[in-house]
Protein backbone atom coordinates (compact mmCIF):
# COMPACT_ATOMS: atom_id res chain seq x y z
CA UNK A 1 0.00 0.00 0.00
CA UNK A 2 1.38 3.57 -0.85
CA UNK A 3 1.95 5.37 2.08
CA UNK A 4 0.25 9.73 1.90
CA UNK A 5 2.56 11.36 4.02
CA UNK A 6 5.29 9.78 6.23
CA UNK A 7 8.36 10.75 8.31
CA UNK A 8 11.13 8.78 7.63
CA UNK A 9 14.65 9.09 8.66
CA UNK A 10 14.60 12.69 9.73
CA UNK A 11 12.62 14.04 6.38
CA UNK A 12 9.22 14.28 5.46
CA UNK A 13 8.42 11.77 2.79
CA UNK A 14 4.81 12.37 0.53
CA UNK A 15 3.69 10.49 -2.38
CA UNK A 16 3.04 13.68 -5.25
CA UNK A 17 -0.46 13.29 -5.52
CA UNK A 18 -0.47 16.14 -8.66
CA UNK A 19 1.38 13.06 -10.67
CA UNK A 20 -1.44 10.95 -10.16
CA UNK A 21 -2.70 8.25 -11.40
CA UNK A 22 -0.04 8.45 -14.07
CA UNK A 23 3.27 8.04 -12.06
CA UNK A 24 3.81 7.19 -8.20
CA UNK A 25 6.62 9.17 -7.39
CA UNK A 26 7.91 10.69 -3.28
CA UNK A 27 9.34 13.24 -2.45
CA UNK A 28 11.65 13.85 0.27
CA UNK A 29 11.53 17.25 2.38
CA UNK A 30 14.28 18.20 4.95
CA UNK A 31 12.84 22.24 4.99
CA UNK A 32 9.81 23.22 6.63
CA UNK A 33 9.34 25.61 3.79
CA UNK A 34 9.53 22.85 1.49
CA UNK A 35 6.31 21.29 3.12
CA UNK A 36 5.00 24.94 3.27
CA UNK A 37 5.51 25.12 -0.42
CA UNK A 38 4.33 21.09 -0.99
CA UNK A 39 0.81 21.80 1.11
CA UNK A 40 0.15 24.94 -1.00
CA UNK A 41 0.69 23.08 -4.66
CA UNK A 42 -1.03 20.57 -3.67
CA UNK A 43 1.51 17.72 -3.52
CA UNK A 44 -0.39 16.78 -0.73
CA UNK A 45 -3.85 17.56 -0.09
CA UNK A 46 -7.56 16.65 1.80
CA UNK A 47 -8.19 17.97 5.28
CA UNK A 48 -6.34 15.60 7.77
CA UNK A 49 -3.48 14.72 5.39
CA UNK A 50 -2.78 18.74 5.52
CA UNK A 51 -2.71 18.61 8.91
CA UNK A 52 -0.36 15.67 9.21
CA UNK A 53 2.20 16.91 7.03
CA UNK A 54 1.95 20.30 9.09
CA UNK A 55 2.73 18.75 12.11
CA UNK A 56 5.60 16.86 10.34
CA UNK A 57 6.49 20.64 8.86
CA UNK A 58 6.38 21.94 12.35
CA UNK A 59 8.84 19.62 13.32
CA UNK A 60 11.24 19.48 10.73
CA UNK A 61 11.56 23.39 10.92
CA UNK A 62 11.45 22.82 15.11
CA UNK A 63 14.90 20.59 14.13
CA UNK A 64 16.78 22.89 12.98
CA UNK A 65 16.39 25.60 15.01
CA UNK A 66 19.44 27.17 15.93
CA UNK A 67 18.83 28.67 19.33
CA UNK A 68 19.91 27.16 22.67
CA UNK A 69 17.61 28.51 25.06
CA UNK A 70 13.79 28.52 24.94
CA UNK A 71 12.93 32.22 24.64
CA UNK A 72 14.71 32.16 21.21
CA UNK A 73 13.02 28.57 20.31
CA UNK A 74 9.72 29.94 20.99
CA UNK A 75 10.75 32.40 18.35
CA UNK A 76 11.93 30.61 15.43
CA UNK A 77 9.32 28.66 15.99
CA UNK A 78 6.55 30.62 15.74
CA UNK A 79 7.62 31.82 13.15
CA UNK A 80 7.77 28.51 11.36
CA UNK A 81 4.35 27.76 12.14
CA UNK A 82 3.29 30.91 10.59
CA UNK A 83 4.21 29.96 7.63
CA UNK A 84 3.04 26.75 7.77
CA UNK A 85 -0.39 28.15 8.55
CA UNK A 86 -0.79 30.75 5.75
CA UNK A 87 -0.42 27.60 3.07
CA UNK A 88 -4.29 26.89 2.94
CA UNK A 89 -6.97 28.64 3.94
CA UNK A 90 -10.37 26.47 4.20
CA UNK A 91 -9.23 22.93 6.41
CA UNK A 92 -9.32 23.53 9.89
CA UNK A 93 -6.88 20.87 10.29
CA UNK A 94 -4.07 22.53 9.12
CA UNK A 95 -4.38 24.82 12.09
CA UNK A 96 -5.88 22.34 14.43
CA UNK A 97 -2.52 20.42 13.73
CA UNK A 98 -0.04 23.71 14.00
CA UNK A 99 -1.90 24.61 17.20
CA UNK A 100 -0.90 21.09 18.97
CA UNK A 101 2.47 21.04 18.09
CA UNK A 102 2.60 24.57 19.56
CA UNK A 103 0.85 23.34 22.51
CA UNK A 104 3.14 20.72 22.87
CA UNK A 105 5.93 23.72 23.39
CA UNK A 106 4.04 25.65 25.51
CA UNK A 107 3.53 22.89 28.20
CA UNK A 108 7.10 21.25 28.16
CA UNK A 109 8.79 24.59 29.05
CA UNK A 110 11.09 22.86 31.33
CA UNK A 111 12.72 21.00 28.73
CA UNK A 112 15.70 21.80 27.65
CA UNK A 113 15.63 22.61 23.73
CA UNK A 114 16.97 19.81 22.28
CA UNK A 115 14.99 17.40 24.32
CA UNK A 116 11.44 19.49 22.77
CA UNK A 117 12.64 19.24 19.49
CA UNK A 118 12.57 15.92 19.89
CA UNK A 119 9.47 15.84 21.38
CA UNK A 120 7.57 17.62 18.70
CA UNK A 121 8.99 14.77 16.63
CA UNK A 122 7.20 12.48 18.75
CA UNK A 123 3.93 14.34 18.91
CA UNK A 124 4.03 14.72 14.71
CA UNK A 125 4.20 11.19 14.55
CA UNK A 126 1.61 10.59 16.93
CA UNK A 127 -0.65 12.94 15.00
CA UNK A 128 -0.38 10.72 12.17
CA UNK A 129 -0.84 7.21 13.66
CA UNK A 130 -3.82 9.02 15.83
CA UNK A 131 -5.22 10.10 12.25
CA UNK A 132 -5.36 6.33 10.89
CA UNK A 133 -6.76 4.81 14.38
CA UNK A 134 -9.37 7.57 14.13
CA UNK A 135 -10.16 6.69 10.73
CA UNK A 136 -10.75 3.23 11.45
CA UNK A 137 -13.62 4.26 14.36
CA UNK A 138 -15.07 6.50 11.67
CA UNK A 139 -15.28 3.37 9.05
CA UNK A 140 -16.85 0.84 12.30
CA UNK A 141 -19.65 3.39 13.36
CA UNK A 142 -20.68 4.85 9.24
CA UNK A 143 -20.03 1.61 7.90
CA UNK A 144 -23.60 0.76 9.99
CA UNK A 145 -24.94 3.09 7.71
CA UNK A 146 -24.82 1.18 4.56
CA UNK A 147 -26.51 -1.56 3.70
CA UNK A 148 -25.52 -4.91 2.32
CA UNK A 149 -25.83 -4.40 -1.30
CA UNK A 150 -25.61 -0.31 -1.53
CA UNK A 151 -23.89 1.90 -3.89
CA UNK A 152 -22.47 5.22 -2.41
CA UNK A 153 -22.01 8.38 -4.19
CA UNK A 154 -18.65 10.05 -3.50
CA UNK A 155 -17.20 13.81 -4.37
CA UNK A 156 -13.74 14.63 -4.34
CA UNK A 157 -11.08 12.34 -2.32
CA UNK A 158 -11.56 11.53 1.24
CA UNK A 159 -9.84 8.52 0.86
CA UNK A 160 -6.50 7.11 2.29
CA UNK A 161 -4.67 10.07 0.38
CA UNK A 162 -6.43 12.65 2.05
CA UNK A 163 -5.56 11.55 5.66
CA UNK A 164 -2.76 9.54 7.40
CA UNK A 165 -4.47 6.25 5.79
CA UNK A 166 -8.02 4.90 5.42
CA UNK A 167 -9.39 7.83 4.89
CA UNK A 168 -12.82 9.72 6.26
CA UNK A 169 -15.57 8.80 3.55
CA UNK A 170 -13.44 6.35 2.30
CA UNK A 171 -12.75 4.41 5.25
CA UNK A 172 -16.73 4.55 6.15
CA UNK A 173 -16.88 2.28 2.98
CA UNK A 174 -13.88 0.08 3.82
CA UNK A 175 -15.58 -0.08 7.02
CA UNK A 176 -18.62 -1.48 5.41
CA UNK A 177 -16.78 -3.84 3.14
CA UNK A 178 -14.59 -5.12 6.16
CA UNK A 179 -18.25 -6.05 8.07
CA UNK A 180 -18.67 -8.45 5.12
CA UNK A 181 -21.23 -5.53 3.62
CA UNK A 182 -21.16 -5.62 -0.94
CA UNK A 183 -20.56 -1.90 -1.52
CA UNK A 184 -20.07 -0.34 -4.73
CA UNK A 185 -18.70 3.01 -4.96
CA UNK A 186 -19.52 6.02 -7.81
CA UNK A 187 -16.70 8.40 -7.47
CA UNK A 188 -17.61 12.09 -9.47
CA UNK A 189 -14.65 13.09 -11.28
CA UNK A 190 -14.46 16.26 -9.09
CA UNK A 191 -13.59 19.64 -11.67
CA UNK A 192 -11.31 21.05 -11.89
CA UNK A 193 -8.45 19.44 -9.82
CA UNK A 194 -9.76 15.74 -10.52
CA UNK A 195 -9.35 14.33 -7.08
CA UNK A 196 -12.24 12.18 -7.71
CA UNK A 197 -11.09 10.60 -11.35
CA UNK A 198 -7.39 11.11 -10.23
CA UNK A 199 -7.13 9.78 -6.88
CA UNK A 200 -10.51 8.21 -5.82
CA UNK A 201 -10.62 5.89 -8.35
CA UNK A 202 -6.93 5.30 -8.38
CA UNK A 203 -6.92 4.13 -4.43
CA UNK A 204 -10.20 2.13 -4.72
CA UNK A 205 -9.19 -0.05 -7.80
CA UNK A 206 -6.23 -0.34 -6.21
CA UNK A 207 -7.83 -1.81 -2.82
CA UNK A 208 -10.02 -4.08 -5.29
CA UNK A 209 -13.09 -2.08 -4.17
CA UNK A 210 -15.86 -1.71 -7.23
CA UNK A 211 -15.61 1.69 -8.30
CA UNK A 212 -17.29 3.46 -11.37
CA UNK A 213 -16.36 6.90 -12.77
CA UNK A 214 -18.93 9.48 -13.77
CA UNK A 215 -18.20 13.44 -14.05
CA UNK A 216 -20.01 16.07 -12.15
CA UNK A 217 -22.81 16.55 -14.10
CA UNK A 218 -23.57 12.92 -14.30
CA UNK A 219 -24.59 12.42 -10.72
CA UNK A 220 -28.50 13.56 -11.22
CA UNK A 221 -29.51 11.30 -13.87
CA UNK A 222 -27.29 8.54 -11.55
CA UNK A 223 -29.78 9.42 -8.76
CA UNK A 224 -32.45 9.44 -11.00
CA UNK A 225 -32.17 6.21 -12.69
CA UNK A 226 -32.33 4.54 -8.60
CA UNK A 227 -28.40 3.59 -8.76
CA UNK A 228 -27.19 5.74 -5.77
CA UNK A 229 -28.48 4.56 -2.36
CA UNK A 230 -26.48 6.56 -0.03
CA UNK A 231 -23.73 10.00 -0.34
CA UNK A 232 -20.50 9.83 1.53
CA UNK A 233 -18.17 12.73 1.65
CA UNK A 234 -15.40 14.54 3.71
CA UNK A 235 -15.15 17.26 4.95
CA UNK A 236 -12.65 20.45 5.35
CA UNK A 237 -14.22 22.34 8.13
CA UNK A 238 -17.50 21.79 10.07
CA UNK A 239 -19.22 24.85 11.55
CA UNK A 240 -20.48 24.56 14.90
CA UNK A 241 -24.20 23.81 13.83
CA UNK A 242 -23.33 21.20 11.09
CA UNK A 243 -22.67 23.66 8.11
CA UNK A 244 -20.03 21.99 6.25
CA UNK A 245 -17.40 22.92 3.81
CA UNK A 246 -16.34 20.37 1.15
CA UNK A 247 -14.86 20.36 -2.02
CA UNK A 248 -16.30 22.78 -5.25
CA UNK A 249 -19.67 21.09 -6.22
CA UNK A 250 -20.81 18.57 -3.06
CA UNK A 251 -23.64 21.99 -2.12
CA UNK A 252 -24.72 20.51 -5.76
CA UNK A 253 -24.65 16.89 -4.96
CA UNK A 254 -26.48 17.70 -1.59
CA UNK A 255 -29.47 19.11 -3.18
CA UNK A 256 -29.42 16.37 -5.69
CA UNK A 257 -29.47 13.59 -3.00
CA UNK A 258 -32.53 15.89 -1.06
CA UNK A 259 -34.14 15.57 -4.02
CA UNK A 260 -33.95 12.04 -4.77
CA UNK A 261 -34.61 11.01 -1.24
CA UNK A 262 -30.96 9.99 -0.88
CA UNK A 263 -29.47 10.39 2.64
CA UNK A 264 -26.45 12.10 2.92
CA UNK A 265 -23.07 11.57 5.21
CA UNK A 266 -20.42 13.73 5.78
CA UNK A 267 -17.35 11.60 7.71
CA UNK A 268 -15.38 13.86 9.57
CA UNK A 269 -12.72 13.76 12.55
CA UNK A 270 -13.59 15.72 15.33
CA UNK A 271 -10.40 18.13 14.23
CA UNK A 272 -12.55 19.00 11.57
CA UNK A 273 -14.87 20.59 13.54
CA UNK A 274 -14.86 24.34 14.56
CA UNK A 275 -16.69 25.13 17.21
CA UNK A 276 -15.63 28.87 17.27
CA UNK A 277 -17.58 29.33 14.02
CA UNK A 278 -21.14 30.20 14.27
CA UNK A 279 -22.36 29.13 10.88
CA UNK A 280 -21.04 28.43 7.32
CA UNK A 281 -20.94 32.27 6.61
CA UNK A 282 -17.70 32.05 8.65
CA UNK A 283 -15.44 29.54 6.98
CA UNK A 284 -13.29 31.17 5.06
CA UNK A 285 -13.21 29.74 1.23
CA UNK A 286 -9.87 29.18 -0.75
CA UNK A 287 -9.62 30.78 -4.86
CA UNK A 288 -7.16 28.80 -6.43
CA UNK A 289 -5.17 29.82 -9.51
CA UNK A 290 -7.74 30.38 -12.53
CA UNK A 291 -5.89 28.53 -14.72
CA UNK A 292 -7.08 25.21 -12.85
CA UNK A 293 -9.92 25.58 -14.67
CA UNK A 294 -9.17 27.14 -18.73
CA UNK A 295 -6.59 24.81 -18.71
CA UNK A 296 -6.26 21.04 -18.80
CA UNK A 297 -2.67 19.04 -18.40
CA UNK A 298 -1.18 22.24 -19.93
CA UNK A 299 -3.33 23.03 -22.52
CA UNK A 300 -5.87 25.98 -22.71
CA UNK A 301 -9.32 24.85 -23.41
CA UNK A 302 -11.05 28.73 -22.61
CA UNK A 303 -11.19 31.65 -24.70
CA UNK A 304 -7.84 33.63 -23.36
CA UNK A 305 -9.31 36.75 -21.39
CA UNK A 306 -12.41 35.17 -20.39
CA UNK A 307 -13.59 35.89 -17.09
CA UNK A 308 -13.36 32.85 -14.26
CA UNK A 309 -14.24 31.95 -11.17
CA UNK A 310 -12.28 29.73 -8.88
CA UNK A 311 -13.52 28.90 -5.81
CA UNK A 312 -12.03 25.49 -4.24
CA UNK A 313 -14.72 24.74 -1.82
CA UNK A 314 -18.45 25.50 -0.91
CA UNK A 315 -20.56 24.95 2.33
CA UNK A 316 -23.66 22.37 2.14
CA UNK A 317 -26.29 23.91 4.97
CA UNK A 318 -26.91 21.11 7.75
CA UNK A 319 -30.02 20.70 7.12
CA UNK A 320 -29.24 18.91 3.86
CA UNK A 321 -26.83 16.88 5.79
CA UNK A 322 -28.53 13.40 7.20
CA UNK A 323 -25.62 12.61 9.80
CA UNK A 324 -22.43 13.45 10.75
CA UNK A 325 -20.46 10.76 10.73
CA UNK A 326 -17.10 11.00 13.82
CA UNK A 327 -14.30 8.43 15.37
CA UNK A 328 -16.96 9.51 18.97
CA UNK A 329 -19.91 7.96 16.80
CA UNK A 330 -22.87 9.48 14.47
CA UNK A 331 -24.81 12.40 15.22
CA UNK A 332 -28.13 13.47 13.90
CA UNK A 333 -29.84 16.97 13.38
CA UNK A 334 -29.88 19.09 15.29
CA UNK A 335 -26.16 19.67 15.07
CA UNK A 336 -25.24 22.26 17.51
CA UNK A 337 -26.23 20.23 20.34
CA UNK A 338 -25.17 17.59 18.90
CA UNK A 339 -21.83 18.79 17.93
CA UNK A 340 -21.35 20.74 21.68
CA UNK A 341 -22.46 17.03 23.20
CA UNK A 342 -18.79 15.53 21.34
CA UNK A 343 -16.79 18.31 22.40
CA UNK A 344 -17.93 17.72 26.36
O1 LIG B 1 -8.50 20.73 -2.28
P1 LIG B 1 -8.37 19.40 -1.58
O2 LIG B 1 -8.08 18.28 -2.51
O3 LIG B 1 -7.45 19.47 -0.40
O4 LIG B 1 -9.84 19.14 -1.01
C1 LIG B 1 -10.10 17.96 -0.32
C2 LIG B 1 -11.51 17.79 0.06
O5 LIG B 1 -12.36 18.61 -0.19
C3 LIG B 1 -11.84 16.57 0.89
O6 LIG B 1 -13.13 16.10 0.61
C4 LIG B 1 -11.74 16.92 2.38
O7 LIG B 1 -10.52 17.52 2.66
C5 LIG B 1 -11.91 15.74 3.25
S1 LIG B 1 -10.53 14.68 3.15
C6 LIG B 1 -10.70 13.40 4.23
Amino acid sequence: MFKTVEWKNNRVVMIDQRLLPEKEIYRSYARYEDVAGAIKDMVVRGAPAIGVAAAMGAALGASAVKAKDLKGFKKEFARIAKTLASTRPTAINLFWAIERMKGVVEENGDLSVERLKKRLVDEARTIHREDIEINRLMGRHGGRLLKDGSTVLTHCNAGALATAGYGTALGVIRGAIEAGKRISVFADETRPFLQGARLTAWELKKDKIDVTLITDNMAGYMMKKGLIDAVVVGADRIASNGDTANKIGTYSVAILARVHSIPFYVAAPLSTIDMKIKDGDGIPIEERDTREVTHMKGRMIAPKGVKVRNPAFDVTPNRLVSAIITEKGVVKPPYRRALTRLFA
